[in-house]
């Protein structure tokens, strides 16, 4: 039996947790808070969908058993140091922003390494209890060597639409310039995603700040075959009535991922003497909102 270890019982935690559960694996769900693993194995992970509820059968622990197949990396950018991996496991991160991949393969080696991104989308209604909110594509990629094909199988049997990606950090970058669009800007003004494009300012903002990323990660290598502006606008309008998971994050009080989206797009930009100006103000306005 295939065992597999989630880690972070977030909305999209619980969401692949459930579905990969689903399949007949054996499932972990790694949370690092006691009270709330206690919680969790009590009431369980249920996930919302369309077509009924998904009661997931899997064990919430504060760490892995010996002997898992796969890692599931799904927490926040900024706990990705502190994670510990037992030998030879393949770890996929799916988070957002940059720099997951180099974080784990420093900590796990980059011959253990799956990369990716995915469009799926899910919210929290409260512990333990999620929804599925919209299907999307998920994208996997191996950094280095680790074989990719297992991992694609069972996210396919687990039903999320995955396909393999010869170059996962290009997929990041993609992901990480429309995040640095869309998100700072709906956190600084409390906005749903959609009406960035109602106002032709912060609609020009938008663009800009994606400029900046795509320029950022030329400087990488990275060339992308259309326009990520236009591809932000798309996002804007399909996800128009979204509260974006920084404005989420922003009105819990909690911690933003400003610093591995806009952080990590100014350091790198810096390292490159490559000005990003927009990234720059928007980076210190988040930074600012945060410590309010
Ligand atoms: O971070 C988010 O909220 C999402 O990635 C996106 C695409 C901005 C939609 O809300």
């Amino acid at each position: 039996m295939v065992k597999v270890a989630v880690i972070g019982p977030g909305a999209m935690g619980c969401l692949f947790a459930a579905r990969i559960a689903q399949t007949g694996a054996r499932v972990y769900l790694i949370d690092y808070r006691p009270e709330r693993i206690r919680r969790l194995n009590l009431s369980g992970i249920t996930v919302e969908t369309d077509a009924g509820e998904i009661r997931g059968n899997m064990q919430v622990c504060a760490q892995a058993p010996i002997g898992i197949d796969l890692v599931i990396v799904l927490t926040k950018a900024f706990t990705t140091p502190t994670l510990r991996f037992s030998p030879s496991t393949a770890v996929l991160t799916l988070q957002n922003g940059l720099g997951n991949a180099e974080a784990l393969a420093g900590r796990a080696g980059s011959n253990r390494i799956l990369a990716g991104t995915t469009t799926e989308a899910a919210t929290m209604i409260s512990e333990g209890r999620v929804r599925h909110t919209a299907s999307g594509t998920t994208l996997v990629g191996t950094w280095t060597t680790c074989p990719v094909e297992p991992t694609v199988e069972l996210l396919n049997a687990a039903g999320f639409n995955t396909q393999v990606t010869e170059s996962p950090g290009q997929a990041i970058w993609e992901k990480v310039a429309i995040n640095a669009g869309i998100n700072p800007i709906t956190a600084l003004l409390n906005l749903p995603n959609g009406r960035i494009l109602d106002l032709i300012e912060t609609r020009q903002l938008m663009r800009d700040l994606v400029v900046e990323a795509a320029k950022t990660a030329s400087t990488e290598g990275y060339r992308f075959d259309h326009s990520l502006v236009e591809e932000a606008e798309e996002v804007c309008r399909t996800t128009a009535d979204n509260i974006s998971s920084m404005l989420q994050d922003i009105r819990a009080g909690r911690k933003t991922e400003i610093e591995a989206i806009s952080g990590e797009i100014l350091r790198r930009a810096t390292q490159a003497a490559l000005p990003a100006p927009r990234t720059r103000t928007i980076y210190q306005l988040i930074r600012g909102l945060e410590q309010r």
